[in-house]
């Protein structure tokens, strides 16, 4: 991919219509189906080492943190090792305990993040192994870290990440492959997953098939004086990374919570004009998702649900098509990218460059 805007107005757009070919990129060369696990030639872990880990602990900051959250859920999920992600700016600044037996993982596109890099130089000082899960090649965290997994989602230029945030995703689910197939992830589910993988770019393809309905109803929802995201488990991600890109590139207010966490508080600011956007995959939440939008609905509020099926609670749905349901983050943000885009476009904002930001923040 090149810097060339291809047809598209925006790289916004364009990147967003490249991550069919970037999913594909992230995937070429590295399955290895004779194992039903993956190759990652970077990683310099060996499988000793990958079974003697305790812990995993993901840093980064911005749309790169919310790939950790759903790194760290992958992690666990297939792997079965205990996993969480925390924002990088915070990590630096508490005096961490580093722990010898936890693995670090630095999550960054630019690979230049100023908090993200000064994590890894406060952890490898303390002497803990650190893996980076980079975009830029040879940059910064890439070069301080023992290793790590390249995302290979070409050069993104517009300030508001969607590529390289969905390419990051494929690489915690290789990653989450590769350790859980050393460890106790059967073959079965491991062929289950590389499967699910091999049908991602088709289905991002279809999803954005869908662009002019999302545009519609982008038209419908811009006006709204504020936004609410929420998501359980799965999709608690995919919304924290909706609403911060629906406020970086629009400016609407957005708020993203876990849907579970609506009834401790945030129910209160639910009006018709605070629209919810829920995102529910067809797992075994989805009956208390439901219940959730019947608590939205009560107090008036709209909703635009994004789930496998046709949802009669919700105001509107966007369906996307089915994979396994551990790989559902991945595709569950994409008609969110489309929806901030066109919410964008519709109130006339600089989407390439939105106001106060920078693409990568290299300073304290
Ligand atoms: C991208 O949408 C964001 N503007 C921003 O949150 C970004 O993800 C963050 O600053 C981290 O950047 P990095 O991935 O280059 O480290």
């Amino acid at each position: 991919e090149s810097y060339d805007m291809g047809g598209h107005d925006t790289y916004m757009h364009k990147e967003i219509h490249e991550q069919v070919d970037a999913v594909d990129r992230v995937l070429r060369g590295r399955i290895d189906d004779r194992f039903s696990t993956v190759r990652l030639g970077g990683l310099n872990l060996d499988a000793r080492e990958a079974r003697g880990v305790r812990r995993v602990k993901i840093l980064g900051c911005g749309s790169a943190y919310h790939t950790g959250l759903i790194g760290a859920q992958l992690i666990e999920e297939l792997a079965r090792i205990p996993a969480d992600a925390e924002p990088a700016s915070e990590f630096r600044y508490r005096n961490p305990v580093v722990d010898p037996e936890t693995l670090y993982i630095a999550v960054s596109q630019s690979g230049e993040t100023y908090d993200t890099l000064a994590a890894v130089q406060e952890l490898k000082r303390k002497g803990a192994r650190v893996l980076g899960v980079v975009n830029v090649v040879g940059s910064a965290i890439a070069r301080e870290t023992d290793g790590g997994v390249y995302v290979h989602a070409g050069p993104e230029v517009c300030v508001v990440s969607t590529k390289c945030f969905t390419n990051t995703a494929v690489a915690f689910a290789l990653l989450a492959l590769h350790l859980g197939r050393i460890r106790d992830l059967s073959v079965a589910d491991g062929k289950r997953i590389i499967a699910g993988l091999r049908k991602l770019p088709e289905q991002i393809a279809e999803v954005l098939r869908g662009e002019e309905e999302i545009k519609k109803l982008a038209a419908e929802y811009a006006n709204a004086k504020s936004m609410m995201f929420v998501g359980r488990v799965r999709g608690y991600p995919v919304a924290r990374e909706a609403s911060l890109k629906l406020k970086e590139v629009s400016y609407v207010h957005a708020e993203a919570y876990p849907a579970s966490e609506l009834k401790h508080g945030p129910l209160a600011l639910i009006e018709p004009e605070v629209p919810t956007v829920a995102v529910l995959p067809d797992d075994d939440l989805l009956e208390k998702n439901r219940a959730t939008l019947e608590e939205i609905k009560a107090r008036s509020g709209r909703i635009l649900a994004v789930a496998h099926r046709e949802q009669e609670k919700a105001d509107h749905t966007i369906v996307v098509p089915r994979n396994e349901v551990e790989l559902d983050p991945i595709l569950m943000g994409i008609p969110l990218q489309l929806l901030a885009y066109h919410t964008a476009l519709a109130l006339g904002r600089d989407i390439d460059k939105p106001r106060n930001l920078a693409k990568s923040v290299t300073v304290e």
